[in-house]
């Protein structure tokens, strides 16, 4: 029998994600647990849908960590994070009925992450409603406006739902986001049913509260006494506030700045970054994308892919390896490996591309100045065209045992990408992973 991938003991291991995201990390984070103390999300909120898939069943995880099937791992939603109490309480109640358990001893929110309310969802939906054909093409979960707040140093913190006086501290919050939301809505009526959202709030409370910590100081004990950590992004490089291609991006970093950002750990002590990275290239919402397919190949990645947004139920665009955006990606994230996904989608094309280059005005790019979407707009993909396998690889278990072509296809995106595939993920399971 094959032997077990394990982490070096005492190794921080940040997995991010070189490109828009829904790479599979949730899998990834999952199958690195089995040997990690404890484990990190550590950006985003539940705009992230992390699929993990065992014998126990499948689960698609929006606010908990993908570690929490790892009874010995200790979750941490860290600062960072947003959390939403509504949807987070529903999610802890309906993984426990599925078996899973999470207990104080495996999951703790830190006290300073920020929570998503109502008003900030509806916030949401208000803007993008009203920048009309300009939208970002958010998920809809009030991200933006919640980090908003985070930035203007207002707005509930899930160590307020420890406060005796919490049900004050929420109606005096409640009272002026309301006043806000009219002006928005250029409408006096009153968008929240108050006694509601305090029953409702309170029942979140009750199952939270026991989980709300102050996780900063435990997080350095597990750093200073050897323990093995995990870093969990949401989203991906391309999707970053600050250096991916803005305005089209999320409300937080999901590379390693992040991961220092909400954790407080020194960078030096970072062992090894991961960047996760599909084997075809997805977006959702809106942005350019050079490489999408509109076509019958776009739509088979998108069917055989399951290619749709685990939050949001959206169906994402599809197209051909991005070398050129993921390299960008990489150098955001600063991955020091690749875990290749889903090169298993692609066993039954004869024939499959990949964007090599750009090419824009007329001149070629084989990497991106920055990450501007009005350059990525124009510029034209170059693609290089590999022979396909034809052959079932879902579940293969060994790079010797790939078809010569898609060992080709994953050597070519090696070489390309200059960064060394150290983990290829060929289908959904824990065991379905190729440990180079
Ligand atoms: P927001 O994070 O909901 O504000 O959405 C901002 C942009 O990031 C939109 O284009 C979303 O589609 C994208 N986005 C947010 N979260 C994810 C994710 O988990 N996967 C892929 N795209 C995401």
């Amino acid at each position: 029998m094959k032997k077990a991938f394990k982490l070096k003991r005492g190794s921080i291991i940040v997995v991010t994600d070189n490109g828009w995201g829904d790479t599979g990390k949730g899998k990834i984070v999952d199958v690195l647990s089995s040997s990690a103390d404890m484990a990190i999300r550590y950006n985003g909120g539940p705009n992230a849908g992390h699929t993990v898939k065992t014998d126990q069943g499948t689960f698609v995880f929006h606010g908990l960590p993908s570690g929490i099937l790892h009874k010995s791992v200790l979750n941490i939603l860290s600062t960072g994070v947003v959390v939403n109490p509504l949807s987070l309480a529903k999610e802890i109640t309906t993984a426990q009925k599925q078996g899973v358990a999470i207990t104080p001893k495996n999951f703790l929110i830190e006290k300073t992450a920020h929570m998503i309310m109502p008003w900030h969802t509806k916030r949401d939906s208000l803007v993008e409603k009203a920048r009309g054909k300009i939208s970002i093409g958010t998920t809809g979960q009030g991200i933006g406006p919640t980090y908003a707040d985070r930035a203007l140093r207002q707005g509930l913190r899930a160590g307020d739902l420890l406060l005796r006086n919490f049900e004050e501290v929420f109606l005096e919050e409640l009272s002026w986001q309301e006043k806000l939301i009219s002006v928005m809505d250029n409408n006096s009526k009153k968008h929240f049913d108050k006694k509601k959202l305090l029953s409702d709030l309170k029942k979140a409370q009750s199952i939270l509260k026991p989980f709300v910590s102050n996780v900063l100081p435990i997080i350095h004990l597990y750093q200073k006494s050897g323990k093995t950590i995990i870093g969990e992004a949401g989203q991906g490089a391309l999707l970053d506030l600050d250096l991916g291609g803005y305005p089209f991006v999320t409300s937080s970093n999901p590379g390693v700045a992040g991961f220092l950002k909400a954790t407080g750990i020194h960078y030096k002590k970072i062992t090894k970054v991961y960047g996760v990275t599909k084997a075809y290239t997805t977006r959702v919402g809106q942005g350019p994308m050079p490489t999408e397919l509109s076509g019958k190949i776009g739509e088979y990645l998108q069917t055989k892919g399951n290619e749709v947004g685990a939050t949001t139920g959206r169906k994402r665009r599809c197209g051909w390896f991005d070398a050129v955006a993921m390299k960008k990606g990489l150098q955001i994230v600063g991955a020091d490996e690749i875990v290749l996904t889903k090169s298993d989608i692609l066993d039954e094309l004869s024939e499959i591309k990949i964007c090599v280059a750009y090419d824009f005005g007329g001149k070629r790019y084989k990497e991106l100045p920055d990450t501007d979407p009005l350059f990525m707009q124009k510029a034209k993909p170059i693609y290089e065209t590999l022979a396909g396998w034809k052959a079932n690889t879902s579940g293969v278990t060994s790079f010797a045992d790939l078809p010569k072509n898609a060992r080709n296809y994953i050597l070519f995106i090696e070489k390309l990408l200059g960064v060394p595939i150290s983990i290829i993920s060929t289908g959904p399971k824990r065991d379905e992973t190729i440990f180079r």
